[in-house]
């Protein structure tokens, strides 16, 4: 399974995804993260720890060696991919993860990244609702309702600081301590459970 995590818009937890993704499918076979960020996010979170990911991570310069060793591969890449960039990551992949906030703002940007997918003819791709603030908030239904016609994974990640700890000290959430820290990882393994089935 080789697996791309894109989007046009900064911040929106691309990152946050390839890493748990990653930490899913370490659990079914060897599995590599690609680090396609020249910000080097997911570099940096799994050094900045003194844990070992399950997973192994390498430049993007270095993919070519290490990724036939590897069963599954994810690939963690940069904001705002233009035209060509976008085609090549939905060409070389099995499945481009999309994650999006629930925002005005997001959404656009997803929808200019979806016209630009549909004018190259791809559809391998799946749009994952991230940062979904706690009911009574009802941005992500409204999103969710926004989306309806396109490939959405039916599971939403949970807006929790279990997260951000996990980044700042360089771990998985799961090894976060944090009581909502199995809550977090639980949504991910739902996510990758979708990819799976
Ligand atoms: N579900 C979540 N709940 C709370 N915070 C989150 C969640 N997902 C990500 N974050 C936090 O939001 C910030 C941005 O997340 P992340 O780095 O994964 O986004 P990104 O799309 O990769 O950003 P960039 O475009 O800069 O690469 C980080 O501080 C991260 O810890
Ligand atoms: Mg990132």
């Amino acid at each position: 399974m080789l697996i791309t995590v894109a989007g046009f818009k900064g911040g929106i937890g691309k990152t946050t995804t390839a890493v748990h993704l990653a930490c899913y499918f370490s659990q079914l076979g060897q599995t590599l993260l690609v680090d396609g960020d020249p910000n080097r996010s997911a570099t940096g979170w799994s050094k900045r720890g003194d844990t070992n990911f399950p997973f192994k991570v390498v430049d993007l310069m270095q993919a070519a060696l290490y990724s036939p060793k590897y069963e599954h591969i994810v690939i963690d890449t940069a904001a705002r991919p233009d035209q060509d960039e976008l085609q090549a990551l939905a060409n070389g992949c099995n499945l481009l993860v999309l994650p999006t906030t629930p925002d005005a703002l997001a959404i656009d940007a997803l929808l200019q990244t979806l016209d630009l997918l549909m004018s190259l003819g791809s559809d391998r791709y799946r749009i994952l609702l991230t940062m979904i603030h706690p009911k009574p908030v009802k941005m992500a239904q409204q999103a969710r309702a926004a989306l309806s016609e396109l490939p959405l994974f039916d599971t939403e990640i949970r807006r929790l600081i279990a997260y951000e700890k996990a980044s700042l000290m360089g771990v998985p959430v799961y090894q976060v301590k944090d009581r909502m820290a199995k809550i977090a990882w639980s949504d991910y393994e739902q996510v990758g459970k979708e990819i799976t089935k």
